[in-house]
């Protein structure tokens, strides 16, 4: 049986990498799977900390976008993470079957550490067993993500491996990653090595789910470029990684490939590329950002989609955390 799983970490600052690289592609996958199970990761939110009342608000804002994006709450389940407790059981159990020295190859831990890894949360530290324990705590067997999660699956095939090996039986699934569209790891605007992220301080960096028409118009006219035109192929874009992220934003916002939109605008400089990806970003985006305020608005109707979730969330992971318990030996009296 195929069942997909993911999750968005409700950190604010939701962004456009977050919507092309993730959130977009679980709305189609919506219509190939008719398992899929939708996670507000508010566990792995505090590995850093997060003020109170900014991660209840920040919870409510990632249902309501990925509402907004299209995932229907009646076809699939779409819960915070902290309401099913079989998450963080499940990742005790694998902070004891992961080793050390696998989780000290995650760079994820190694960037967000930074160079004061003392002072780091342990929590960061374990924060990949806990995500392998939120897919395989439903036998997830699919998971759609942005490139930057590749090594984190690795590491949940890794547990599920050793798990079966070590009791015995082939329990859970080896889990396949889900990478794909033109869009699996879009760049900063202001820095075309270093990916768009929720936490860079520079807010011109990123185009927010919440920016209005003018905020993203201004965002990227301002984004850093260089002032060559726009080659005719996509192997003329190499070595230019700021106008490389433009041209698969403006892809993955069309819906075509980079040679596709080089056919159109190669030759053209970004004066005449900038405002062009501007219409196209504020076209597509719009009516995605007019329902998430609609909904964000509406917290009655979020928590109660958020509630029904966890309940159905519940009923696949209890019966599979039984099971889990009962193989390790944990006596169930
Ligand atoms: P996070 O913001 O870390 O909770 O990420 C949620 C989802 O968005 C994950 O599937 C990430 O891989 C994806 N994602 C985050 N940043 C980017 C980005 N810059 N480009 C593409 N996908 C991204
Ligand atoms: N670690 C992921 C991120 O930061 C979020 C996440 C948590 C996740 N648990 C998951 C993604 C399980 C896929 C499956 O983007």
């Amino acid at each position: 049986m195929k069942r997909i799983f993911s999750g968005v970490q409700p950190t604010g600052n939701l962004h456009l990498g977050n919507y092309l690289g993730a959130i977009r592609n679980w709305v189609r996958l919506q219509d190939e799977f008719d398992d899929c199970l939708f996670c507000v990761v508010d566990l792995h939110a505090i590995t850093v900390w997060q003020e109170p009342k900014d991660l209840v608000a920040n919870i409510r804002e990632v249902a309501a976008a990925m509402m907004a994006a299209g995932i229907d709450p009646a076809r699939n389940v779409i819960f915070n993470q902290s309401q099913v407790s079989a998450h963080a059981e499940l990742a005790w159990i694998f902070n004891c079957v992961a080793r050390l020295g696998w989780l000290d190859r995650m760079t994820q831990f190694k960037e967000k550490a930074g160079k004061d890894k003392e002072r780091a949360s342990v929590g960061l530290y374990a924060y990949p067993n806990l995500m392998a324990a939120d897919i395989l705590a439903y036998k997830g067997t699919h998971v759609p993500v942005g490139e930057d999660q590749k090594q984190h699956l690795e590491l949940a095939r890794d547990i599920a491996q050793k798990f079966n090996h070590d009791y015995g039986q082939e329990f859970f699934p080896v889990v396949e990653p889900l990478i794909f569209g033109t869009a699996t790891r879009v760049m900063s605007l202001r820095d075309g090595w270093s990916k768009m992220s929720k936490s860079d301080p520079a807010d011109n960096s990123r185009i927010n789910m919440t920016d209005d028409a003018d905020g993203i118009a201004r965002k990227i006219k301002k984004a850093k470029t260089d002032s060559e035109p726009l080659p005719s192929e996509a192997p003329g874009l190499n070595g230019r990684p700021e106008a490389s992220n433009l041209v698969g934003i403006y892809a993955a916002l069309a819906d075509t490939d980079m040679d596709g939109v080089l056919g159109e605008f190669g030759g053209q400089g970004f004066g005449a590329f900038k405002p062009a990806l501007a219409d196209l970003a504020v076209a597509k985006l719009s009516p995605v950002q007019d329902q998430m305020r609609r909904l964000i608005d509406d917290t009655t109707y979020v928590e109660s989609v958020l509630r029904c979730g966890a309940e159905k969330a519940n009923d696949i992971a209890t019966p599979i955390l039984r099971e889990v318990q009962d193989l390790v030996g944990f006596l169930r009296p």
